[in-house]
């Protein structure tokens, strides 16, 4: 069988690469990689840390791309891949506008298309906009449904989405296993990377921070940017934000937050590095997707600057907070972690109810016909 995977963007880079490493492994399936170049240097990032060559590269990338705009460009330019190339199925990722044109122009040419990531909802198509809608346009029009959690699997029941449902965990899981496997305390990798970022302060205590929601564009800034203005008055903390590369957080971060001596801003870090940033930190704020899922295996506190989250697993298991991105509440929050001892332990148990690292071995399983466990969250108390 002929599988064709396809992505564009960082996080889905980071959550195809094991399964397109899984699908090379496995003899009966013909692997091709399609990348959209929907992010190019955040993507290159990732596709070298895990070594993955593509075969097609769409180059649809333009600075300050509109979604219309890019959405075109995918669809148009796949179409010519679709037809070179003949698939019998076109893996997807998430919620992307490359993952949502690629499911379109695949259907239009009437090829089975598999949905990794399956499920996600927040019944808001506002919050995350547009990655809601995408969502649900690829969950309709999908064969396979690769649901990482229960929830997402019942999202789907829910909706009656045609497609086949098989509840996998996440593939992030699989990625951020092996990556932070490599990584252990005192490991050559460790301690290279200690060197190589001489201005981390050890006595202080870090919070690590990522933010790029088109929906916090604007007034959720700028309250994210008070916040952590009103933060780095502290003695005791020191503050890192790799800056996503989109110009229009760049732009209004710079502008806030660029000089303040708490606070180091940085370029987008490769996904070793990152991941090693995470082990790191005493305290995560975010508002991206994949590190919701990351950092509760990590066992490290999380505190998501969205006012929903299509990820409620761990925020039921209490290592997961939403804030919001009002100031004054992230500030509240924030420093009751840092504050409060036993408040603090209580977020850092290691749980992963996203996923088991088997999430690609039952993916390829399903493609190839064998039977599959499905996951199952291992019992957290
Ligand atoms: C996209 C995804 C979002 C995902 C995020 C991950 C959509 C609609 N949104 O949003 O779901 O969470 O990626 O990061 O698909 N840029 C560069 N180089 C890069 C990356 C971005 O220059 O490597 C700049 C470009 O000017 C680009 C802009 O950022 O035009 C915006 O990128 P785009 O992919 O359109 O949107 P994101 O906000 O990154
Ligand atoms: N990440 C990274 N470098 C960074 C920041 C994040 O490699 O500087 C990784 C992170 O570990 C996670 C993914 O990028 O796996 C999340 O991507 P992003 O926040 O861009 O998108 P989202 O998950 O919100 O769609």
């Amino acid at each position: 069988m002929k599988v064709l995977s396809i992505f564009g963007t960082r996080p889905e880079a980071i959550k195809m690469a094991p399964l397109v490493q899984a699908i090379e492994r496995a003899p009966a399936l013909n692997s091709i990689v399609c990348i959209t170049g929907q992010h190019r240097e955040m993507l290159d990032q990732v596709t070298t840390l895990f070594g993955l060559r593509a075969d097609h590269d769409l180059q649809v990338m333009l600075p300050n791309q509109t979604l219309n705009g890019l959405f075109g460009r995918t669809l148009e330019r796949l179409d010519a891949v679709l037809t070179a190339e003949s698939p019998d199925l076109v893996l997807v990722h998430g919620d992307t506008t490359t993952a949502c044109a690629a499911a379109m122009a695949s259907f239009h040419r009437r090829i089975a298309v598999g949905h990794v990531e399956a499920g996600l909802r927040t019944g808001d198509l506002n919050q995350p906009f547009p990655e809601e809608m995408n969502r649900r346009v690829i969950d309709g029009i999908s064969q396979w449904l690769f649901a990482p959690t229960a929830q997402s699997a019942a999202n789907l029941a829910r909706e009656n989405t045609p497609g086949q449902v098989l509840v996998t965990g996440n593939t992030v899981i699989d990625a951020l296993a092996w990556t932070s496997g490599t990584l252990a305390p005192g490991s050559e990798r460790d301690l290279a990377l200690r060197a190589k970022y001489p201005w981390l302060a050890p006595g202080k205590r870090l919070i690590l921070v990522t933010g790029h929601r088109r929906e916090n564009f604007g007034q959720g800034f700028d309250g994210i940017c008070a916040a952590l203005t009103a933060l780095a008055a502290r003695q005791d903390v020191q503050i890192v934000y790799p800056v996503h590369l989109n110009p229009k957080v760049r732009d209004t971060v710079m502008a806030r937050l660029d000089g303040r001596p708490a606070i180091r801003l940085i370029d987008p870090l490769s996904y070793l590095d990152f991941v090693w940033f995470m082990q790191q930190a005493y305290i995560i704020l975010t508002d991206s997707g994949g590190v919701q899922e990351e950092a509760p295996y990590l066992g490290k506190p999380v505190l998501v600057m969205r006012e929903v989250t299509e990820r409620p697993e761990a925020v039921r298991a209490g290592t997961v907070v939403l804030v919001g991105t009002d100031p004054a509440r992230i500030q509240s929050e924030v420093n009751r972690l840092l504050d409060d001892a036993p408040h603090h332990a209580s977020f850092c148990r290691r749980i992963n109810p996203y996923g088991d690292g088997m999430a690609s071995a039952r993916i390829v399983s399903a493609l190839i016909g064998e039977p599959v466990n499905t996951f199952q969250p291992p019992k957290h108390d």
